[in-house]
């Protein structure tokens, strides 16, 4: 079995798994308690907040724990909201991930304009010449469904500039590619545990000046008062661990990025109307988005199921929708490309094995549905 479906949700680490079954043994507690197993307990959650934020060249107290990345996003928007000061003007890339679609539309109901930042064919978002000020702007670091990297380094300059908050999405970025959170100048930035190994449940929001943020969960004044309730210690624990695996690991990404560029050679040597999506821009080194006009994607993904292959047809969300999706449309691409794309995402350790077998279970399956070809 190959598990290349990444970018949904990684698999559990070995080393987050073998943790995780001796960490069940205890002890339980509650951090927030006085009685020396919550202290104890809270001590190791501080030292995972250091360890977190030295990992992603951090302060400590600009680490909040959150539930995941979706949280993190509703936080940083409502925030915006709740501060009065905002000129209630949203700035979103168009390829956004619907976390950050929703948020928006939701503020769109409640008075905000939205402007969107357009895309060109190769699926980077196109940086605006124009000034004007906005009350937040969103740009992902990397795509979801392409894996194509988006040069936020310099939209963050753009929004200094413009005096506008940048919030970064680096869920699908962190921990496939070198951060630092000083450095690239954000002013948020996320992670999701079940994005680098560890369990869903658990994610980080990073963010440049706390003070400036407002909660949504309000309880005993857990995350310096920005996070209530009580902290999901185990989450954490397991999260730090797979963080500190992935960026102590991260030497490895270029070798990765090879291995996937010389199958995604070899496919279109085979199959020569395959298009690999964003092929002439950096991407992710484990994301392969690859379409066969005139077959379905999700024939495609069914047809490699059978062989034991799981792969998706662009992004989960998304699966039940046989249209085009948001990401692609943006790039300009039609429904003959859209509707047959499947999204390889394989994880850190994929090996040229796994990219061979992938290649051979393709071919395969691109000869029988050859035969039916759905339109
Ligand atoms: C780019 C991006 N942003 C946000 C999210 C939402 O993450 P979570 O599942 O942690 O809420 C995802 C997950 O699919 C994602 O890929």
């Amino acid at each position: 079995m190959i598990y290349a479906d990444y970018n949904g949700t990684s698999k559990l680490k070995d080393s987050v798994k073998k943790y995780l079954i001796e960490r069940l043994e205890g002890p339980f507690g509650n951090p927030n308690a006085i009685h020396s197993i919550g202290n104890q307990i809270k001590m190791a959650y501080e030292e995972c907040r250091k360890i977190c934020a030295d990992l992603l060249g951090a302060e400590p107290h600009q680490v909040i724990f959150t539930s995941g990345s979706s949280e993190g996003i509703s936080q940083v928007f409502y925030s915006h909201l709740a501060l009065n000061k905002c000129n209630k003007k949203l700035l979103i890339s168009e390829i956004e991930h619907s976390a950050i679609k929703n948020v928006s539309k939701t503020l769109e109901k409640m008075g905000f304009s939205v402007d969107f930042l357009k895309t060109d064919p190769n699926g980077k978002v196109i940086i605006p010449d124009e000034k004007k000020e906005y009350c937040i702007a969103a740009l992902m670091a990397a795509n979801n469904e392409t894996g194509v990297v988006q040069d936020y380094n310099e939209f963050a300059k753009w929004c200094r500039e413009n005096k506008t908050p940048f919030f970064c999405d680096t869920t699908q970025y962190i921990g496939k590619m070198p951060f630092s959170f000083k450095d690239s100048e954000l002013d948020f930035a996320i992670v999701s545990s079940h994005k680098i190994g560890s369990l869903g449940g658990s994610g980080i929001l990073l963010v440049k000046d706390p003070q400036k943020l407002k909660p949504i969960i309000f309880g005993g004044g857990q995350e310096y008062s920005l996070r209530g309730g009580t902290q999901n210690y185990i989450g954490v624990e397991c999260m730090t661990l797979a963080l500190k695996e992935l960026v102590e690991d991260m030497h490895n990404s270029e070798a990765q990025d090879k291995i996937k560029k010389d199958f995604e050679k070899r496919i279109k040597n085979q199959i020569p109307e395959a298009i690999i999506i964003g092929e002439n821009v950096k991407r992710l080194p484990n994301t392969t988005l690859l379409s066969i006009p005139g077959i379905h994607g999700q024939g495609l993904q069914i047809e490699l199921e059978s062989r034991d292959i799981f792969v998706t047809t662009s992004s989960a969300c998304s699966d039940n929708e046989p249209e085009t999706s948001h990401v692609l449309k943006s790039m300009g691409l039609d429904d003959s490309v859209g509707r047959s794309v499947i999204r390889i995402s394989l994880d850190e350790k994929a090996s040229e094995k796994d990219y061979a077998d992938i290649e051979d279970a393709i071919i395969k399956s691109y000869k029988v549905l050859k035969k039916i070809k759905s339109y």
